[in-house]
């Protein structure tokens, strides 16, 4: 983009200026979402597809958003991605998800064609055309930058971009680790939230609403958050109930695993909850409660290692991978998708802008399938109202917070969120990269301020370098 046009569009007044103050008019103004839609979307990786919906050679989805849309396929020789129009006029060749390799891309308006490798096959009529149109190189498919981690594939319509791993950093091989890129989905819903897309996204960065958001899991272990956020029970960031004994405390983490896998499956699956059941009454020294719980904790990562291993699910070391790769419990991929890791299986969210006050939210459940079992990935999302009672109770109690939060902002003085420094850091962090985005901070400063989002959930307020 030539550089007059990039300096020439601010965030102006609603720039975040204030590290702790976040101007709440960047959630509805019609301007600002202007500007990201210019300045923020066309350069930056955004998860376009997971890989096992274009398991074979032909396959391919559609991806779009803000009206651009991408058409990723698995070719021969790899996973690749084009602007989805007609080079003749325009009409968009496909919609929704496929397989190409009979056929190709058939245009529905003239039938015009293209092959997986983006060629032009099929002109209709075409000695009524110049030559100079037929180009076989102009007819080609305009490819789109696409590059695949952790089981996706991620587009970036900037070609100056720098790559996917330079943009999300350490975190990519971190998560990694915990065997991401091996993980299925066993279910995928999506849903249509009347809020901003930063605001849901914002819902997921801090722990710090769960004690009055998800009460049930601060009633089950009430000691984990206290230390965290609130009045302490037994001493700064000691997770266990000075009043319980150690058999206690092990129920007392027990009851909260199984709350955190009926509130989101993949999060906490209910097969480790399971393994975790098991070793309720294992023998654990008394005196230290502490030390026993993360005896227990342990106990249970080597457990799920060793009988998800044994029935052939390709499980990592959980004791050493969190050892050499500790993960927190969002790991976030700017700028609209984040992972909820725990064991062996994670959660996946998405987030898709549909307007200032409207976004698309998907959520997958993700976990390991032994080899040579026959899993069905969904396809499609199921489609649900945010209120459904189908949704998991986790995202639901979240999902009755953030439209109401959206109708807040508009409230008559009020001016600004106001943030903790120590714990809401990340929503601070999350919009002065935005910021740097339609300022037009140079890409590379940017990709090393995103670095800085992984493992900052919960986290503070950090200098970006800009
Ligand atoms: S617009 Fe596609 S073939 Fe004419
Ligand atoms: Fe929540």
């Amino acid at each position: 983009m030539p550089e007059a046009v990039k300096t020439s569009h601010r965030s102006g007044p609603l720039e975040v200026t204030n590290p702790e103050r976040i101007p709440a008019k960047r959630y509805y103004d019609e301007e600002f979402y202007r500007l990201e839609g210019e300045n923020l979307w066309p350069h930056v990786w955004q998860m376009a597809c997971r890989l096992e919906q274009i398991p074979n050679v032909g396959d391919w989805v559609e991806y779009s958003n803000l009206g651009k849309s991408v058409i990723v396929v698995r070719a021969k020789d790899g996973v690749k991605a084009y602007h989805n129009a007609c080079r003749h006029r325009g009409v968009p060749l496909a919609e929704g998800h496929g397989n190409c390799k009979g056929q190709g891309f058939i245009c529905p308006f003239h039938g015009w064609r293209w092959n997986m490798e983006g060629e032009n096959t099929f002109v209709y009529g075409r000695h009524m055309f110049s030559e100079e149109q037929l180009d076989k190189r102009d007819l080609a498919l305009r490819t789109c930058r696409v590059e695949t981690w952790g089981g996706c594939a991620f587009i970036n319509f900037d070609n100056e971009a720098p790559s996917l791993r330079d943009s999300i950093g350490p975190v990519a091989d971190r998560i990694e680790a915990h065997g991401m890129g091996k993980l299925r989905s066993e279910w995928w819903y999506a849903t249509v939230l009347p809020a901003n897309w930063k605001l849901a996204m914002e819902a997921f960065m801090e722990g710090y609403h769960v004690m009055r958001t998800h009460p049930q899991l601060q009633q089950a272990a009430p000691m984990l958050y206290n230390s965290m956020y609130g009045m302490d029970t037994g001493g700064i960031g000691v997770p266990i109930d000075p009043n319980l004994d150690t058999k206690g405390n092990i129920k007392a983490q027990i009851k909260h695993l199984e709350l955190l896998s009926q509130g989101m499956a993949g999060m906490v699956h209910a097969k480790e909850v399971e393994i975790a059941r098991q070793l309720a009454d294992v023998d654990l020294p008394e005196g230290d409660p502490q030390q026993a719980i993360m005896m227990w904790f342990g106990m249970l990562n080597h457990q799920i290692g060793e009988q998800l291993r044994a029935r052939g699910e390709a499980v990592p070391d959980l004791n050493a991978v969190a050892v050499s790769d500790p993960i927190h419990a969002v790991e976030f991929i700017f700028p609209h998708y984040f992972l909820l890791p725990m064991f062996s299986s994670m959660s996946s969210y998405r987030i898709r802008p549909l307007g200032p006050e409207s976004c698309l939210f998907e959520l997958w459940s993700l976990t390991h399938v032994a080899e040579g079992e026959a899993h069905e990935p969904p396809v499609e999302p199921t489609i649900l109202p945010y209120d459904s009672d189908q949704f998991p109770a986790i995202p639901r109690q979240d999902y009755a917070n953030i439209p109401i939060q959206q109708k807040g902002l508009h409230a008559e003085g009020f001016d600004f969120m106001r943030l903790s420094k120590d714990v809401e850091g990340l929503i601070s962090n999350y919009n002065r990269i935005i910021d740097g985005y339609l300022k037009g901070v140079p890409a590379e400063k940017l990709a090393v301020a995103n670095q800085k989002l992984g493992g900052n959930f919960d986290g503070k307020i950090l200098d970006l370098g800009f």
